[in-house]
């Protein structure tokens, strides 16, 4: 086999406050980690990738970085992460860390300086601009979290922009400088042994450099988010950033010969597809994955899935590897978008579709979002446009372990309250488990590590109807048939010559499917592989 490493993997999201805590003060921590990889490796991923660890005020959780080159105290030293990278290599897993180069937090160094006076010499290296005509913010930009992207500083007497928490000022990346001391950071942790980086707000690392007003957004409907009110035009997404993604691809690549094997680069990118597709890169190649997170949003529904996944697979560049994601830190859970029975139909998708999947912790526990009260709400999303349900503390809970106190995620009360179904929920319980969602998962990342067809082989799509999806895997002489009966209505599905007979590798039911000849009868919400 000849495909690098992260294309045959299945990568793992932990956020780090939430996996385990060792120290007792209900936050989880690098040690927790490390002492949890035994259960990464029974679960049968390849690589890791941790939500940030750095220093930082946790205005907004460990991505407002104070210092690009520590560990926060909260989450262990860098001793701590030395030994957790040493214990998952020598277990084969990969780990990626979560590198946030749009924005510090106001508290990092660079901008402590740069705002003490205009003739600083980090001045430049922030988004500083005179106010407009009438004293007001230079345009009319919105932070991502709501209100004006422009804060000002009556010191200075400028305002500088931050596309989300006035706490998180954005890095000026026009400046070399700011691109020089960023791309030392890349090689700190690359140095160290990190296998790459998932990159925070890739598309909106550059703004347009005259900094014209965004235009209105005539979809916006205010339950979407104030910053949902403009189009974000000029403040995202302009054509330099990927030279900036290239530079990133250099550095990595340029570690890419030495023993540890190639470094990965993943773009955090909300685009549409099209525009998606530009950060591959073109002479010179951008990051390896860019993000695609169309399967969160998507209708639960046969053509909608089919016409997504054609079309990504069609506007892919020739040497383009996809990737998918079912879940993540700042979106809904998928067992509570599409119910516990098609979250394991969810789960055979994310792992049979070409191209490398991101399993968002929990998620293979069919997690739930957790119901907040108000006085517990953490998240400064929600604090700043409360009740419109797009807070992202409901999918932060702890990881339920076991069904002592506190799920075994601590000994003391944990940031956010564990799942209310934690005694049946948790690791410990499903494992025992012949039928639970878990061990549906350990069934699946197992076959797919066994079969090429999964992970690198070619995707052809069979059969579509409204409830139904059927497609094929191929590599070399096995050719495999996935169907996913996306209702609940018991299906008979006829197939193809060539898969007569078929030989039933895994389903999500008990009762499960049964191949009769040509057609295999699918119960509800069944979704199952075939070997042809
Ligand atoms: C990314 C992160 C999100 C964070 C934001 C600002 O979208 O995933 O959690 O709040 O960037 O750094």
């Amino acid at each position: 086999m000849t495909a690098p490493w992260w294309q045959a993997s299945v990568i793992y999201q932990i956020y780090p406050r939430s996996f385990q805590d060792t120290n007792n003060d209900g936050i989880g921590d690098l040690r927790g980690i490390e002492c949890r990889l035994d259960y990464l490796v029974s679960l049968g991923v390849d690589a890791i990738w941790i939500s940030p660890i750095y220093p930082s005020p946790m205005v907004d959780f460990g991505y407002d970085v104070a210092d690009y080159c520590g560990v926060d105290p909260r989450f262990g030293t860098l001793a701590d992460f030395d030994a957790l990278l040493m214990q998952a290599h020598r277990r084969g897993l990969k780990v990626l860390l979560d590198f946030v180069p749009n924005h510090t937090s106001d508290r990092h160094p660079w901008f402590v300086e740069s705002r003490t006076s205009k003739e600083n010499q980090k001045r430049n290296w922030y988004i500083w601009r005179d106010p407009a005509a009438d004293g007001g913010p230079p345009n009319n930009w919105i932070s991502d979290f709501g209100g004006s992207a422009w804060e000002w500083d009556k010191v200075t007497r400028q305002y500088y922009y931050h596309a989300f928490l006035k706490e998180q000022p954005d890095l000026n990346w026009r400046h070399p400088d700011v691109q020089a001391a960023m791309y030392d950071v890349m090689r700190f942790w690359f140095d160290r042994g990190v296998d790459g980086f998932r990159i925070d707000v890739l598309w909106h690392m550059l703004k347009a450099a005259d900094f014209p007003d965004n235009p209105p957004n005539p979809a916006y409907r205010s339950e979407m988010g104030e910053m949902h009110r403009l189009l974000q035009l000029h403040s995202t997404d302009q054509p330099e950033v990927h030279g900036i993604a290239a530079e990133m691809r250099e550095i990595a690549d340029s570690y890419g010969a030495m023993g540890r094997g190639k470094r990965v680069l993943l773009g955090e990118i909300y685009l549409p597809v099209e525009r998606l597709m530009h950060y591959y890169g073109g002479e010179r190649p951008g990051v390896h994955l860019p993000l695609n997170f169309q399967l969160i949003d998507t209708q639960w529904e046969g053509r909608a899935l089919a016409t997504l996944i054609t079309d990504y697979e069609a506007a892919l560049p020739l040497d383009g590897w996809p990737n998918w994601v079912l879940g993540n830190h700042d979106r809904p859970r998928v067992a509570t978008k599409r119910g516990q029975a098609q979250a394991r139909v969810a789960a055979v998708l994310l792992l049979t579709l070409r191209g490398t999947p991101t399993l968002y912790y929990g998620d293979e526990l069919g997690l739930s979002d957790v119901a907040i009260e108000p006085s517990q709400v953490r998240d400064p999303r929600e604090l700043r446009e409360p009740g419109l349900g797009l807070g992202r503390d409901p999918v932060r809970t702890p990881m339920p372990w076991d069904a002592s106190e506190n799920a075994g995620f601590t000994t003391a009360k944990p940031w956010l309250p564990s799942n209310a179904d934690s005694l049946t929920r948790n690791v410990a319980r499903m494992t025992e488990e012949s039928q639970s969602i878990l061990t549906l998962y350990r069934r699946l990342l197992a076959l797919r590590r066994d079969c090429l067809a999964l992970s690198i082989g070619e995707f052809v799509l069979l059969n579509v109807e409204d409830e139904i999806l059927v497609y094929q895997r191929r590599y070399d002489a096995q050719r495999l048939i996935v169907a996913l009966n996306l209702g609940g209505q018991a299906r008979r599905l006829q197939l193809p010559d060539w898969a007569r007979d078929s030989r039933l590798l895994l389903s999500t039911v008990e009762d499960a499917a049964l191949v009769e000849g040509d057609a295999v009868l699918l119960r509800s919400n069944e979704a199952v592989v075939l070997e042809a």
